[in-house]
């Protein structure tokens, strides 16, 4: 058990549990140098492909972000009800620490709060403006991968304890992957509210994924750009595209980057060949109906207590309780 000093107003215990993660050099040149090629999605994220992903999360075709937000605020009420008193929040991948908000403002004398991010600068700045916002809630940040497994600090009060994993990024995972996640969590008796997309019509899914003004294809290609200003790569911009495509019989959105061409790039002082219509894969992002989000919870341990949608049936947010009844 890590231990848990009682912060005073602004004062966050820090602990970093962080592992040494691969280079972006390193991914890029193992990335591209397997059939198919692909790079992990968290590469997209450097400061400018950050300040993209805020300016998607607000874009009229990217609904996800909006309707979570609408459905947190709508049931707060209820979500603080089935969370109880004097519980324990713990949120994967916290990042700016928004979203929790709604929730810690309808909950019972909550305890405490443990945000998990990677990133630990801005972990750090997050957690500590949540503590002066929250003076009498115990905030414990956590420098982690919200996939690892790790010890949770000892804290206060009687409650339960609960994570929160919003976003739909449980839809960035494979869901042979998901499962054994959520696993974890059941087997450490821990509740959990997680923000899940709902399959709908591509008509809405795809321009989601590839907006009008063009600011997810400056996203995606912004992974090349990267290398072209951190990996000394001479990736031509124009002769590669964002591509998204909604594949229904896997039911997730694909994405990726597809060479316009036939054309050999380097990067970091390797070369790569790529043939014309050849794709770089970065993310797949799974849509669930309610039932099959809730058949996969219960395969993992879980009992899906109850589950808060929008008046369009675009997104969920389902509450998982662990252990016996
Ligand atoms: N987790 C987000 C999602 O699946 C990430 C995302 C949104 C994304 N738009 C993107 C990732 C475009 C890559 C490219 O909804």
């Amino acid at each position: 058990m890590l231990d848990l000093v009682t912060p005073v107003r602004g004062r966050v215990a820090f602990y970093d549990l962080s592992r040494k993660q691969e280079s972006f050099a390193e991914a890029l040149v193992r990335g591209l140098s397997s059939m198919p090629k692909h790079v992990p999605s968290h590469f997209l994220y450097d400061a400018q492909g950050s300040a993209l992903f805020d300016r998607i999360c607000v874009l009229p075709e990217y609904y996800p972000t909006r309707t979570e937000m609408q459905i947190l605020a709508d049931h707060a009420d209820d979500i603080a009800r089935q969370i109880g008193p004097e519980a324990t929040l713990i949120e994967l991948g916290s990042g700016s620490s928004v979203k929790v908000r709604l929730l810690l403002d309808a909950m019972q004398r909550p305890s405490a709060y443990i945000p998990i991010d990677v990133s630990g600068e801005h972990l750090l700045a997050a957690a500590d403006a949540l503590a002066d916002d929250y003076p009498k809630l115990a905030v414990a940040a956590i420098c982690a991968d919200y996939g690892d497994t790790f010890p949770l600090p000892e804290t206060p009060g009687s409650g339960r304890q609960v994570a929160f994993f919003p976003g739909s990024t449980i839809g960035n995972l494979e869901p042979t992957d998901a499962e054994p996640f959520l696993a974890g969590w059941a087997r450490s008796g821990v509740d959990m509210i997680v923000g899940v997309d709902l399959v709908k019509g591509r008509e809405v899914l795809e321009p989601a994924y590839d907006d009008a003004q063009g600011v997810t294809a400056a996203f995606s290609l912004n992974l090349l750009a990267r290398a072209n200003r951190e990996l000394d790569a001479d990736f031509d911009l124009s002769a590669f595209a964002h591509r998204s495509r909604w594949d229904m019989d896997e039911s997730r959105i694909t994405i990726g980057i597809e060479s316009l061409k036939e054309q050999t790039v380097s990067a970091a002082g390797k070369s790569f060949h790529f043939d014309a219509g050849e794709r770089i894969e970065t993310e797949h992002s799974y849509k669930y109906s309610v039932d099959g989000f809730q058949r996969l919870a219960r395969r993992a341990g879980y009992r899906p207590e109850a589950v808060w949608t929008d008046a369009d049936g675009l997104f969920s947010v389902h509450y998982l309780k662990a252990g016996p009844t």
